[in-house]
């Protein structure tokens, strides 16, 4: 299957968007799009484990997305309980490493524990990381490391023991970035980590990301030129 493409990109990162407007288009709440964006999120991890893809980051819950209503933000937590209940033992049986950033301190206890949980049980899991960024904020990110830093005693630091501090630590950076929905922002998402990243924003709401259009943004990777710089 990889053979199939001349590059793919190790890590991707998803930025989720448009489930509130799939919903509303067909005259739901907005949580029912985030129902349907968790299985969007399930064909996703399928298709990274069949197309060989070793990491894939998804933005679930930003530092700015506690300005929502209470019922919108705790039918994400709800969903979030779902899954974990529900995948625990297909994280296992394919191998899955679970991880988040972002700051879960604030989230339900009940939440943090299952999160707490399944991180541990597939920490030694390496044929496909899964990331979920919650109440995670690149700039709150950036902050938070810095904070480390001076309360570690360090006057001067190099790019190395910055990217220690950062919650992705151990993440190779996202080479591809996906934004669903035609919106075309990084919108606070990996800010540091993002610097040579390639961006590709397909028109689809989230909730309607198939493996179809998984291989179409593969075949769109395919084609980018990386310099980094060099000529
Ligand atoms: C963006 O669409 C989506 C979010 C901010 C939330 C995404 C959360 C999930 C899919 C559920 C999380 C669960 C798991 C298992 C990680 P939007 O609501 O901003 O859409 P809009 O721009 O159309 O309003």
């Amino acid at each position: 299957m990889t053979k199939l493409f001349k590059q793919l990109p190790t890590h991707i990162a998803i930025i989720m968007d448009g489930n509130g407007r799939w919903a509303t288009k067909r005259g739901m709440p907005r949580n029912y799009g985030h129902r349907e964006g968790v299985k969007a999120i399930e064909r996703t991890i399928e298709a990274c484990l069949k197309y060989n893809i070793k990491y894939c980051t998804f933005f679930a819950f930003s530092t700015e997305n506690w300005k929502r209503s209470k019922e919108e933000i705790d039918g994400i937590f709800e969903l979030l309980r779902e899954y974990i209940s529900k995948n625990d033992n297909i994280f296992i049986e394919k191998q899955v490493k679970l991880r988040h950033i972002g700051e879960i301190e604030p989230f339900p206890d009940d939440l943090k524990a299952c999160l707490v949980d399944i991180e541990k049980k597939t920490e030694d899991f390496d044929k496909l990381t899964i990331t979920f960024a919650l109440n995670y904020g690149g700039r709150n990110e950036i902050v938070r490391a810095i904070n480390k830093l001076l309360q570690n005693g360090n006057k001067s630091i190099d790019e190395q023991v910055f990217l220690s501090q950062l919650d992705t630590k151990g993440l190779p950076e996202p080479d591809f970035v996906i934004r669903t929905s035609g919106e075309q922002r990084v919108s606070n998402f990996m800010l540091y980590q993002m610097a040579y990243s390639e961006f590709y924003f397909p028109k689809i709401c989230w909730p309607s990301f198939n493996e179809k259009h998984f291989v179409k943004s593969l075949r769109e990777f395919e084609k980018r030129k990386r310099r980094y710089g060099g000529v």
